[in-house]
């Protein structure tokens, strides 16, 4: 798709072309989506009204987890804006295993959460195949507060639950020779009709190096709202990397591997040039087609100003420090 170079939030809701349209139009012209499904994350245009709409969005009333929550709130991490609503944080979602719309928490029901085994292997001391419910014993759990900006420009704000990504690098004893964490989705074309398509390169991977992991601000998510997570917005466990753009945040995760070698993600393998490794968020880096510098919360239509790491400098900028040949922000 060629989207004319207006800015993301100038585009109105409905002239935008929703994903799925887009892409099967670019995969009858061209016989090779690649491209066009990386064109296609660009999603933001849909009518909010829809996503008020849509069905329930309650978590899986049999997660054996339900009872340990609500978790208590780690004060440091604060927001500038209101918690998005519940409704539409839950609602409006990017999945591409269930569908390329933003409407796909009917399809994402079809996910089994338990058993949940998540291997961690590599270059570790310790690897382990464990339970989410096992590893969740482990782990500090707690809530934070965190911004969540889309490469797309639509953003939100979520009481995320979870632990620190740095616990469970603690819990894998990493090798000396380790530097990335490598994330890998769930595979199971069963339940996620997507991943019979061959034009994506599923499973859905992300990486980040084992010094952002052990950053602070590194969480993986359990659960949201004060309950476990919903399956669409990636139950049972998922990252949140808010200093970073959405898609970094990898959904459902089955495995972390830990490794010398920097993981290729799933929108880079579709098109680097508009998608890398790191995607640190910047408002001053535009992506190839469209301009970053502003966003819009879910729930609102004003565009508001986005934030060099998405506001969260103070904890994360010093990780680039020595880095400045890298292309930081895509
Ligand atoms: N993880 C998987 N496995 N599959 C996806 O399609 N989309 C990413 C990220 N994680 C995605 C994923 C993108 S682009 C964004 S913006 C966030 O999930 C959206 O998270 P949300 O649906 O909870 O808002």
């Amino acid at each position: 798709m060629f989207i004319k170079t207006k800015r993301g939030w100038e585009i109105p809701e409905r002239e935008a072309t929703p994903e799925h349209v887009f892409f099967n139009r670019r995969r009858f012209l061209t016989g090779t989506a690649a491209i066009g499904a990386a064109a296609a994350l660009i999603g933001c245009g849909e009518d909010k009204v829809a996503q008020a709409e849509a069905e329930s969005a309650a978590p899986a009333a049999d997660d054996p987890s339900a009872g340990l929550y609500p978790f208590k709130r780690n004060a440091t991490y604060t927001l500038d804006r209101d918690v998005t609503a519940e409704e539409l944080a839950t609602r409006y979602n990017n999945y591409y295993e269930f569908g390329s719309s933003k409407r796909i928490v009917e399809e994402a029901q079809a996910l089994p959460l338990r058993p949940w085994m998540v291997a961690i292997d590599g270059m570790v001391a310790r690897p382990l195949q464990i339970g989410i419910d096992d590893l969740m014993k482990q782990m500090p759990l707690e809530e934070r507060l965190y911004r969540h900006r889309c490469v797309e420009t639509w953003s939100m704000a979520v009481p995320w639950s979870g632990f620190a990504l740095k616990e469970l690098v603690k819990l894998a004893e990493p090798q000396a020779g380790a530097k990335y964490l490598r994330f890998e989705t769930f595979m199971n074309p069963e339940v996620a009709p997507e991943q019979k398509t061959p034009w994506y390169p599923w499973p859905y991977v992300e990486g980040v190096t084992l010094e952002e992991a052990t950053n602070d601000l590194a969480f993986l998510v359990t659960g949201m709202y004060g309950k476990p997570a919903p399956k669409q917005n990636g139950a049972p466990l998922r990252l949140a990397l808010p200093w970073k753009y959405g898609f970094k945040s990898a959904k459902a995760i089955a495995r972390i591997t830990f490794t010398d070698a920097r993981p290729v993600n799933f929108w880079q393998t579709l098109q680097a040039s508009e998608y890398g490794f790191w995607a640190n968020v910047n408002p001053e880096v535009a992506h190839p087609r469209w301009s970053q510098a502003q966003e819009r919360l879910l729930g609102s239509d004003e565009p508001r100003p986005t934030l060099l790491y998405n506001g969260y400098g103070e904890f994360v900028a010093g990780l680039y420090a020595n880095l400045q040949d890298e292309k930081l922000f895509m």
